[in-house]
């Protein structure tokens, strides 16, 4: 059974027009990871169809992984979902909370773009986000409801910290990609390294002799 069918039939009885939440985790995908436009798309897109269809939430990334949470009306969070699950730039999609609530948690935010990389963090960023230590680093796949709660309660309290800027975002990908490429080769660079010393060394001795 896939992912969006289990939501779907999750929620069966319940009606069109009611308040849903719906939290799912997914990792980005190689391609997607190579290419660090993909938070600007993805935040275009949502920032104009989660507002024309009254969809407010928030999207983590961190460690090649995403956490969104999306609230709405049903069927405009299931026709929403139904195409970011379909999205070919993240796999391995796992639903973690599906549920009708009484109230949003992400009032202000059509999409909110939430960044969990520490080293990408200001000193006041990391200061407000020291709660989050638990859950970092960033391994969200098979987190249990309690958790999921717990983690949504916390970021619901930030501000604007300054991470969220799309420029940060594409840094981390970027960031993301050369540690993808580099960390498979690390013994093979420090080797390199260290053999480019010795013959820079090398040389300059023959220089000075
Ligand atoms: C992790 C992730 C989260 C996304 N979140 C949203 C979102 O909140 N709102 C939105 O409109 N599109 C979002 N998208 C983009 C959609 O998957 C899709 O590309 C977009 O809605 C256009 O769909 P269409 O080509 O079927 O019209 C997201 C994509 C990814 C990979």
């Amino acid at each position: 059974m896939t992912p969006l069918t289990r939501t779907v039939d999750t929620l069966e009885t319940v009606e069109d027009s009611a308040l849903i939440q719906l939290v799912y985790v997914s990792s980005i995908t190689l391609s997607a990871r190579l290419k660090a436009s993909i938070f600007d798309e993805v935040e275009d897109h949502a920032r104009d169809h989660n507002e024309q269809h009254g969809i407010t939430g928030t999207l983590c990334y961190g460690n090649g992984h995403f956490l969104q949470c999306i609230e709405g009306k049903k069927s405009e969070v299931f026709d929403l979902q139904k195409r970011i699950f379909a999205d070919s730039r993240h796999k391995n999609i796992e639903v973690l909370l599906l549920r009708v609530i009484n109230q949003r948690s992400f009032v202000d935010w059509r999409m909110r773009l939430l960044f969990l990389e520490r080293w990408l963090w200001s000193p006041a960023t990391k200061k407000q986000a020291a709660q989050l230590s638990p859950f970092l680093p960033f391994t969200p796949h098979g987190w249990t409801s309690e958790r999921t709660e717990q983690f949504l309660q916390i970021i619901k309290t930030f501000d604007t910290p300054p991470h969220i800027k799309a420029a940060g975002i594409t840094y981390n990908a970027l960031g993301n990609m050369f540690r993808h490429i580099a960390a498979p080769h690390q013994a093979f660079l420090i080797v390199q390294g260290c053999l480019s010393l010795l013959l820079m060394v090398a040389l300059v001795l023959l220089y000075l002799s």
